[in-house]
């Protein structure tokens, strides 16, 4: 029987997926992914949840890395394998129906910053790193860092972050734009279940419609994202949720949206 490492809960709304993996700063291998992947399901089946918070525990790292010891001899099919694990794991967190927020409270190295790089935000305690040093180890970002960093920060940026290894400070990430806000350590958390207790205020389907425009419209040509807009808008019409956020507008009162 393996090591819980990943695990789902949820307070009111609000979902949280811990990664707890102290004695290797919460470094990614395939049993880790595999525990992310199913937590991920759980959240998206989960109709009370209507926002994750992803998140490590130890409080020194949200996630050091892919696990570097289980990399070591790795042979190319093998690579191949750990990447593609990683980058369909990554890709639940874009295609999640529910927002999903990284709280980085601590190391955010490597794949822990392309996890983070998956989110749909990113909020970080004053003294977080984040950083991809994988060039330190004779290799590149394989859980999608090439492609994520360079479409948020632009690619001259990638390419320093990348080229160099450096870490920065969560303020710094933040003026790269990186990072949506630097939060006290303290405070980090409940900002985060504030923010999604906010969205989770709004219409659960016009949410869930506007992360899939943005996140499958925004690296096509700009016709065909505003195409996957279109279509998003369109299926709002006839919802109840809908009629019931344009009802309560007409009649001045908040709305109570079912999801639906
Ligand atoms: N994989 C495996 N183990 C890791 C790890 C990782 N990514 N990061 C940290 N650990 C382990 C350390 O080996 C150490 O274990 P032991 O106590 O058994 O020696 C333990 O966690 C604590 O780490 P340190 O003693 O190194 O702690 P520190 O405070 O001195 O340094 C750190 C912290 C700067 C984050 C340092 O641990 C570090 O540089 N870690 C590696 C970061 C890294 O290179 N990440 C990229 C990995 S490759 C990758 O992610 C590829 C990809 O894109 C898919």
């Amino acid at each position: 029987m393996s090591e819980t490492y990943v695990t789902y809960s949820r307070d009111g709304v609000v979902g949280t997926i811990t990664i707890d993996r102290p004695r290797a700063l919460n470094a990614l291998n395939p049993e880790v992914l595999v525990q992310l992947s199913q937590c991920l399901k759980e959240a998206e089946f989960d109709r009370e949840c209507l926002g994750v918070i992803l998140t490590g525990a130890g409080g020194k790292a949200f996630v050091a890395g892919a696990d570097i010891a289980s990399m070591l001899d790795l042979p190319p099919a093998e690579g191949l394998r750990f990447a593609e694990l990683g980058l369909s794991t990554l890709q639940q967190i874009e295609d999640l129906s529910k927002p999903v927020i990284a709280a980085i409270n601590g190391f955010a190295l490597g794949g822990g910053m392309e996890l983070a790089l998956a989110c749909d935000m990113i909020y970080a305690s004053p003294k977080s790193k984040l950083g991809q040093p994988e060039v330190k180890l004779g290799i590149i970002p394989g859980f999608g860092g090439t492609q994520r960093l360079a479409r948020l920060v632009g690619k001259n940026r990638a390419r320093e972050i990348i080229f160099t290894g450096d870490m920065y400070d969560a303020q710094t990430a933040a003026a790269f734009g990186l990072v949506q806000a630097v939060v006290p350590e303290a405070e980090l958390m409940d900002y985060c279940r504030g923010m999604i207790n906010k969205i989770g205020r709004m219409g659960p389907l016009a949410v869930a419609q506007a992360k899939r425009a943005i996140n499958k419209g925004t690296d096509l040509a700009l016709d065909s994202g505003l195409a996957i807009e279109k279509l998003a808008f369109m299926s709002l019409f006839g919802t109840s949720d809908q009629r019931e956020g344009m009802t309560a507008f007409l009649e001045k009162r908040n709305a109570v949206f079912k999801g639906e």
